[in-house]
């Protein structure tokens, strides 16, 4: 007599999402699977169908691409973790690629240079980055020009030269910021402040004015030309958005890698470095990014989302684990770049949830 396990089973057996299952039952992609009530059951001796998704891979060596700003939450760290969730054995190609909360796109810029992506899309709601990264894209040379003089001035400053001109800089920036267009000479200021700040902190005070003090880098590269003139030709078919994630759902399909990043549930009531504009990313915002994902998820795109893990600190803590049960949580370990201590910085368990 023939024996069946649950879509539940199915999944664990073959290491992929229950909701994967249940879409591959429904396309009649596992034979024999059967509905019953309203779940699936399945031969405990079919195979592990092939999954179809896979993305290309660029043969021809292409020049790397490095993020132009430091950023808050970078994924460098975790970047080959998240490759690995690529899917590269099948059939049919993913041929777009999302990331709708770019911030400074350590993976975006990672996947440009090796996968060929005939449509991307990014976002992000802080809007000086998103003007930064219109600039890189229509007007990098003159972007060049403003950075390279900017450069040669600041770095041949004494300290209290280089305060004066920082300090400078800043309320320029201020100023053009608070009239919400988008331009090149902000752009320029943006950039000259993420590279000589603290940190690389982008931090606004309640009237949106951006307030971080000047770091202490001896000879930072304000302007690197040739990885700005790099990213401006790859992001000639990138479609950039200042706005909520929510946005990017009319352009993701089945055909679609989703890469979401989302500012991180504090590990602790002191590590709170999630204020990237002025709206926190509260529980409340967790759950409605996973409401959304769901939603992109029934189209069939191939999804991985990050973020770090309650358990480091409270191990009784399942917010992620209930919120993602349907999903696959893996668990990697990265060090945590920054932290209100400096002597926390340390190897912590971040997640990664895929479909
Ligand atoms: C952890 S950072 C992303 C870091 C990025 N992966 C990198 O490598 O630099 C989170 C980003 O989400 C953005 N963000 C916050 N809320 C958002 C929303 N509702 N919609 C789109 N982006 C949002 C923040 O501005 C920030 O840039």
């Amino acid at each position: 007599m023939l024996s069946y396990i649950s879509a539940k089973e199915a999944a664990e057996k073959w290491n992929i999402s229950q909701r994967r299952v249940a879409i591959l039952c429904s396309e009649e992609r596992i034979s024999g699977a059967m509905m019953v009530g309203n779940m699936w059951i399945i031969p405990a001796n079919a195979e592990k169908p092939i999954d179809k998704r896979t993305v290309r891979y660029e043969k021809t060596h292409k020049v790397e691409l490095k993020p132009f700003v430091k950023w808050v939450g970078g994924k460098g760290q975790l970047i080959e973790e998240i490759e690995k969730m690529l899917p590269s054995d099948g059939e049919k190609i993913l041929t777009k690629y999302a990331e709708p909360m770019v911030g400074g796109g350590a993976l975006l810029f990672n996947v440009i240079s090796r996968y060929q992506f005939d449509e991307l899309y990014i976002s992000d709601i802080n809007s000086e980055l998103i003007n930064a990264y219109i600039a890189i894209k229509q007007d990098v040379e003159a972007l060049i020009e403003r950075l390279n003089e900017m450069q040669m001035t600041f770095l041949p400053l004494d300290e209290n030269g280089r305060k004066y001109y920082y300090y400078n800089v800043r309320d320029k920036f201020n100023t053009v910021k608070l009239s919400d267009s988008t331009s090149t000479e902000k752009a320029a200021y943006f950039i000259f402040l993420n590279k000589t700040c603290f940190n690389g902190l982008f931090r606004v005070n309640r009237k949106g004015l951006f307030n971080v003090p000047m770091g202490s880098y001896k000879n930072p590269t304000i302007c690197d030309a040739e990885n700005l003139r790099n990213i401006h030709g790859a992001l000639q078919n990138v479609t950039i958005v200042c706005g909520d994630y929510s946005l990017s759902k009319s352009f993701i399909d089945g055909e679609t890698f989703v890469y979401l990043d989302p500012p991180y549930r504090p590990i602790s009531k002191t590590s709170a470095f999630t204020s990237y504009n002025s709206d926190a990313f509260d529980d409340n915002e967790q759950i409605r990014l996973a409401k959304f994902i769901d939603e992109i998820n029934a189209t069939g795109a191939k999804i991985v989302l990050s973020n770090s893990d309650p358990k480091n600190v409270n191990p009784e803590d399942n917010f992620f684990d209930d919120l993602y049960k349907s999903y696959r949580i893996h668990r990697v370990s990265a060090t945590r770049m920054i932290n209100s201590n400096a002597e926390k910085r340390g190897k912590i368990n971040e997640l990664l949830i895929c479909n």
